[in-house]
């Protein structure tokens, strides 16, 4: 998908940096990640390990052998401080029960000057927000909260937050970087 490579784009990444894919779910990221940072590392993370065993056989088949793949609670993350050059988390913070503490999290093991991206999906204020009731009814259904004001959240805690949007607002790309 498009906007995948262009929330990848938006990361900036400089080979070698070491990134977190938050809640990287069958690691559907990782192919654009590495094309980028073929001499970095890549820490993918989530909570289902389900998820996790595909995403394992998508590290095996490639042979990416800078992958690192944990199985943690995005609230709570494993790691020390100041830890990532960039974080990535795509369709997952409307997803996950805490986000708050999430974006706490990621704000923590961000190095100053990291850069944070979230690719998510959104509700729409232009002229196909008529079909917003049936969007939030399909979300509900994936336990899915589309009515989370990420971008506010995401402002609280970063600086120089930019925003795109993609298929007339469904989707939008949040850029931050930590001061
Ligand atoms: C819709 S999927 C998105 C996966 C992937 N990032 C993508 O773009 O396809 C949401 C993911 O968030 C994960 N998730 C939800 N809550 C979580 C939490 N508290 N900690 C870690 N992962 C979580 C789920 O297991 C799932 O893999």
């Amino acid at each position: 998908m498009a906007h995948r490579s262009a929330a990848v784009h938006a990361l900036g990444i400089q080979d070698g940096a070491r990134i977190l894919d938050l809640a990287c779910g069958t690691g559907i990221n990782f192919e654009n990640l590495i094309t980028v940072n073929a001499n970095g590392w890549l820490l993918g993370l989530d909570y289902s390990l389900g998820s996790l065993e595909q995403a394992q056989e998508r590290v095996k088949r490639n042979r990416w052998d800078k992958v690192v793949l944990g199985l943690g609670d995005a609230a709570q993350l494993p790691f020390a401080n100041n830890t990532f050059d960039r974080v990535l988390c795509t369709y997952a913070l409307k997803a996950i029960p805490l986000y708050q503490q999430a974006l706490d999290e990621v704000q923590r093991v961000l190095k100053p000057q990291g850069v944070f991206v979230v690719m998510d999906a959104a509700l729409s204020d232009g002229m196909t927000r008529f079909l917003n009731p049936l969007i939030r009814w399909m979300a509900r259904g994936f336990f899915y909260a589309i009515d989370r004001p990420l971008i506010n959240e995401i402002a609280r805690r970063f600086q120089d937050v930019q925003t795109t949007e993609y298929d007339f607002g469904y989707t939008v790309v949040v850029v931050a970087r930590k001061e």
